[in-house]
């Protein structure tokens, strides 16, 4: 009897682990598609890249903005208004790190549900 519901919990748990897997998946590809209908990787990469010129990319990677927020509490609400609303030229936040000075706002390209969801996975991307 006790076995049996001891089995019974752990197939659920199981059962659980592998749908949080099935979902990361899905999301990882969801990210990338809304990335790349709002037109993000025209500025962006994901892996931090350095070109044989040593030219600056526009955008910074966002491997490297995962690592440069990933412990700031909020992070997910800020860039996320960054996102849509467009950076502060005055003050850039990537100063000899990414060749353009202010980011462009997306409230154009993506809504705000879809913005916040991208940022969250952007930020998932640190090691
Ligand atoms: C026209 C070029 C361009 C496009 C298109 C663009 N970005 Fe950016 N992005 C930048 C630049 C330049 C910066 C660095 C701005 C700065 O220094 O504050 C940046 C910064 C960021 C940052 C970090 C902001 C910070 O304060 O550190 C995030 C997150 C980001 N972009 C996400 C996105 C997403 C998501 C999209 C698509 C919806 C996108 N970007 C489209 C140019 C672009």
């Amino acid at each position: 009897m006790i076995h049996r519901t001891l089995r019974a919990g752990l197939t659920g748990l199981l059962m659980l682990a592998s749908t949080a897997v099935l979902a990361d998946t899905a999301s990882l590809e969801k990210a990338q598609k809304m990335a790349a209908n709002a037109g993000c990787f025209a500025c962006h990469t994901i892996k931090h890249q350095v070109s044989k010129d040593g030219a600056l990319p526009i955008g910074p990677a966002w491997e490297d903005v995962a690592a440069q927020y990933k412990d700031k509490p909020g992070a997910t609400e800020f860039l996320t208004r960054i996102v849509l609303e467009g950076s502060n030229p005055y003050s850039s936040h990537w100063k000899n790190k990414a060749a353009g000075l202010a980011m462009p706002p997306n409230a154009v390209a993506i809504t705000e549900g879809d913005a916040r969801q991208l940022v969250a996975w952007i930020l998932s991307l640190a090691k």
